[in-house]
């Protein structure tokens, strides 16, 4: 009795742990162009990208034994204009989406192309690298599907699209609720005080937290001090706020130094971390340029403070500092700062009974599979077998699968219902023309060079067998004509 409840209290322990590592909803670390999965040094468990696309080809950087972090090791290349990544995330998740590039010269060509990336049917970036660069693009923004796409997109013929990694993470409920929920964000983490830069597993959500520590001072407390939980919805991690800087010369700290326009949401954080004596005072403002936009801020000891900007710089030279109050007797110190940027407000994608009707036919023909992602947007990077309306939301109108090599038997696509165009022809398609094409009022059809086809151009037979003078003597009349017409209409194709 006793070795089985020390079993049952392992196995206990050891989901717990599981669960501590996926206490965020979604936590996705792909290595693109691998097949194993590992666990790297800060405990991220990777899995190969096999399970997430079909196309593609899995390469390897020159020196791979060179690159220090492993998921910059392998690479996937595209040949197709669109390549998509699928994950599945709830609809309505703030998350936190990145990309990950390291050329390596894994053609041996010392010419790294240029394409584009994008997620959920919005353009993303250019992505444009030297030979022996890592480079990361990160996007945070709110789901408006139950998944998230990450596609790179030839611009330029020759120039193959390619992807090292991608991380997908989910932020809890209520964390940054305040910015656009419409709209995608640039994003930029700072640590005071401290070189190293903080992620996963000091993060749980894995913000990149970089650290700032040359021209400041670094401050930082003995590990016997602890930051009381703050209560703050964003949960800066506790080694974050645990370091702080404050000026090395002057008695100012500045925080940002712009000399062109643009807006920006920035939360600073505050925390006093060695505690001061009844003589020791740290108070000060915040200044944009000469003005003090903020009241007097006193980093509490063993707690910390947020305090969110929301600032519009313009193109003159715009300063924003940390200045002491003149009672202040030590100088201003800042522990983190977060940074939003607006981007692009994202789009709502393609007419979604349309996106899940494609997601029917796709399920039936193994061939359509190879396209993901958005089907129309962005703009020009619609899917090569459909076409779409111009609407803010477009609609599929036209289904091009003439000449695929589709075998089987047509699945209830009817749902799209603004088709105009449905080319089928010379597929290996069977079984019935399902009733639904007749709801389509204006459809244009081409199902020709299907043999196995029927209700379309040839009869549907019986289930026992070809009997069609019966079957038509018990139709009424209307349905006559159909079969009729049905008989007539093969002749003219097969002798055409
Ligand atoms: C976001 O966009 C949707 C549809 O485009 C709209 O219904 C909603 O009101 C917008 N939300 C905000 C906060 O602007
Ligand atoms: C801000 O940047 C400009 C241009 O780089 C520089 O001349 C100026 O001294 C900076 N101001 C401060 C307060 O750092
Ligand atoms: C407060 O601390 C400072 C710096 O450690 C020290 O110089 C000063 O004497 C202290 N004052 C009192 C009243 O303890
Ligand atoms: C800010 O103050 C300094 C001196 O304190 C002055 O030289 C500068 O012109 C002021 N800048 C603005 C924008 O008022
Ligand atoms: C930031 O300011 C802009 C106007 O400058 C306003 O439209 C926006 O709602 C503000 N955002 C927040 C989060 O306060
Ligand atoms: C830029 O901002 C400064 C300080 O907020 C302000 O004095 C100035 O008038 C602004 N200039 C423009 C062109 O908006
Ligand atoms: C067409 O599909 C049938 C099964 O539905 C199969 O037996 C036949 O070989 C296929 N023909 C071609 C040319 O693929
Ligand atoms: C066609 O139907 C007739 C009458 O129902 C039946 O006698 C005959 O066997 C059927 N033929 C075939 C090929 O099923």
């Amino acid at each position: 009795m006793t070795n089985l409840f020390v079993r049952v209290l392992v196995i206990a322990g050891a989901l717990l742990v599981g669960l501590s590592v996926s206490a965020v909803a979604v936590f996705v670390s792909i290595d693109c162009g691998s097949s194993e999965s590992f666990v790297d040094e800060n405990n991220i468990r990777w899995v190969g990208d096999d399970t997430y696309i079909k196309t593609g080809e899995s390469l390897t950087v020159e020196n791979p034994d060179s690159v220090s972090m492993r998921e910059y090791r392998t690479l996937r290349v595209f040949t197709g204009k669109k390549n998509c990544y699928s994950i599945d995330v709830p609809k309505g998740e703030r998350v936190l989406i990145r990309a990950k590039f390291h050329y390596g010269n894994y053609d041996g060509r010392s010419s790294p192309p240029i394409f584009d990336l994008q997620f959920d049917g919005n353009k993303w970036d250019t992505v444009e690298i030297e030979a022996d660069e890592r480079v990361y693009y990160e996007r945070m923004y709110v789901t408006k599907l139950d998944q998230v796409s990450i596609c790179v997109a030839m611009t330029k013929p020759g120039q193959l699209p390619f992807i090292s990694a991608i991380e997908v993470r989910s932020l809890d409920f209520g964390m940054y609720g305040y910015l656009d929920p419409n709209d995608s964000y640039y994003s930029d983490w700072t640590n005071y005080g401290d070189s190293t830069h903080i992620r996963f597993p000091d993060d749980p959500f894995d913000r990149y937290w970089e650290g700032v520590g040359e021209s400041l001072l670094p401050i930082s407390v003995g590990s016997e001090t602890r930051i009381l939980d703050t209560g703050l919805l964003e949960k800066p991690p506790q080694s974050v706020l645990r370091t702080a800087a404050a000026p090395r010369k002057s008695s100012q700290i500045v925080l940002l130094n712009y000399t062109y326009s643009t807006e920006l949401y920035i939360n600073t954080y505050f925390t006093e971390l060695p505690q001061l004596n009844s003589s020791q005072k740290r108070s000060f403002t915040v200044y944009m340029n000469n003005e003090s936009i903020s009241n007097p801020i006193i980093p509490p000891y063993q707690s910390a403070l947020k305090i969110p900007f929301n600032i519009s710089f313009n193109s003159s030279n715009t300063v924003l500092s940390l200045v002491p109050t003149r009672d202040s007797t030590l100088p201003p110190i800042i522990n983190a700062m977060e940074i939003f940027k607006k981007d692009a407000e994202l789009n709502d994608g393609t007419y979604y009974t349309d996106v899940k009707a494609l997601a029917l036919l796709q399920s039936a023909c193994y061939k359509l599979q190879e396209w993901s992602g958005d089907p129309c947007l962005p703009e020009s990077y619609n899917w090569d077998w459909v076409e779409c309306s111009d609407d803010k939301t477009p609609r599929i109108v036209a289904l091009y699968l003439g000449n695929l090599g589709l075998q089987g038997s047509l699945p209830d696509f009817s749902a799209l219902d603004a088709l105009q165009v449905i080319d089928l022809s010379n597929n290996n398609l069977s079984g019935e023309i399902p009733d639904f094409f007749r709801k389509f009022s204006h459809l244009k059809q081409f199902a020709s060079g299907n043999p196995g086809l029927c209700g379309l151009e040839i009869p549907c037979s019986s289930p026992q067998g070809n009997n069609v003078t019966d079957s038509v003597q018990e139709m009424k009349s209307g349905e006559m004509l159909i079969i009729i017409l049905g008989i007539i209409i093969p002749i003219f194709f097969v002798y055409d």
